[in-house]
């Protein structure tokens, strides 16, 4: 396991002066199904690879759950061991951020809106990490998962504005087998809420058959049905539910398949004090093909 920079760069120079393509996947840690997924990926199209795990304060909020957010480095490299055992990066906190720290990325547009309302520094925190994390791996390809929607545009936008010279693969959602998302913070529901959570998976398969199946071209209409049926849950309060571009993140309000063939259906929600977050993108069916019928 690496845990300075110096042992980080040393690595990397190894791997590359071997000829080895690096593959990334970073991490907050409390590793399950779906970081490994990633791990899985990464092997399967790289030579190597590097997790990183950090739980980076920057991209929490002052009322978020920095403190109490799980640390549990030991069962999770026992958990790598299952998938090849990468080449682990733990930095501590003053190895990332040492006293004096500045530095700050912001990437606007893609940043703004749904999260970005809700978690006005989060993506900065993100952005700025994931630039640090890139710059001092050399990695050639990075692994991000779905299910950070939002996340995946940030990073792709500050790959893409800054020419950082490195590839952006994304993977699917891995779920538990009653649909929800996996999530570090699952572990935070009681039974009880762990049942309502159910919600988010539920409300995404209604919206698809909405858009994809019924064809509805009303936006305001989906999100109603969703916002609806997640409200079924007692103890959920909605951040927000939204119908987006999934290339740009514009919010839709008339859906129009020959504009937009593909949308993404977005969604943060707080069961009890935790809160989730959950997407699907759905391929549309133009609208000819109905008039045709
Ligand atoms: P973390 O929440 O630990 O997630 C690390 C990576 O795993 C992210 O790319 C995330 O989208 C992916 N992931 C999480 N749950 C997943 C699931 N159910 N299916 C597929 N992929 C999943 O995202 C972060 O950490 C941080 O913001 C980070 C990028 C490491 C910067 O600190």
């Amino acid at each position: 396991m690496l845990t300075t920079i110096a042992e980080l760069r040393l690595w990397t120079r190894q791997q590359h002066a071997a000829g080895k393509r690096i593959g990334f996947v970073p991490t907050m840690g409390a590793l399950h199904e779906g970081h490994l997924s990633l791990v899985r990926t990464a092997d399967e199209q790289c030579d190597t690879t590097l997790v990183s795990i950090f739980v980076n304060p920057t991209q929490f909020g002052p009322n978020e759950d920095f403190n109490k957010y799980p640390r549990l480095l030991q069962q999770d490299v026992e958990l790598l061991k299952t998938v090849g055992s990468p080449e682990v990066f733990a930095p501590g906190v003053e190895e990332m951020y040492p006293n004096g720290f500045a530095a700050n990325v912001h990437i606007g547009n893609v940043s703004e809106p749904f999260e970005g309302r809700f978690r006005p520094t989060h993506f900065d925190g993100v952005a700025t990490v994931v630039l640090k994390l890139f710059l001092m791996s050399g990695a050639d390809v990075a692994f991000f998962g779905q299910k950070d929607f939002q996340q995946v545009c940030v990073v792709r936008k500050m790959v893409a504005d800054l020419n950082i010279p490195i590839e952006i693969t994304v993977c699917p959602i891995v779920r538990e087998s009653d649909g929800l998302a996996m999530s570090s913070r699952n572990r935070y529901l009681t039974p009880s809420q762990r049942e309502q959570s159910l919600v988010l998976s539920k409300s995404l398969a209604q919206a698809e058959k909405l858009l994809v199946g019924e064809r509805i071209r009303d936006a305001e209409l989906v999100r109603l049905a969703i916002q609806q049926t997640l409200r079924s849950a007692p103890e959920a309060v909605i951040d927000y539910v939204a119908i987006a571009d999934p290339k740009t993140l514009q919010e839709l309000t008339v859906i129009d398949p020959s504009q937009t063939p593909e949308v993404v259906v977005l969604l943060a929600v707080k069961i009890g004090t935790t809160r989730l977050i959950d997407n699907c993108v759905c391929r549309l069916r133009p609208c000819d093909t109905l008039q045709r019928q």
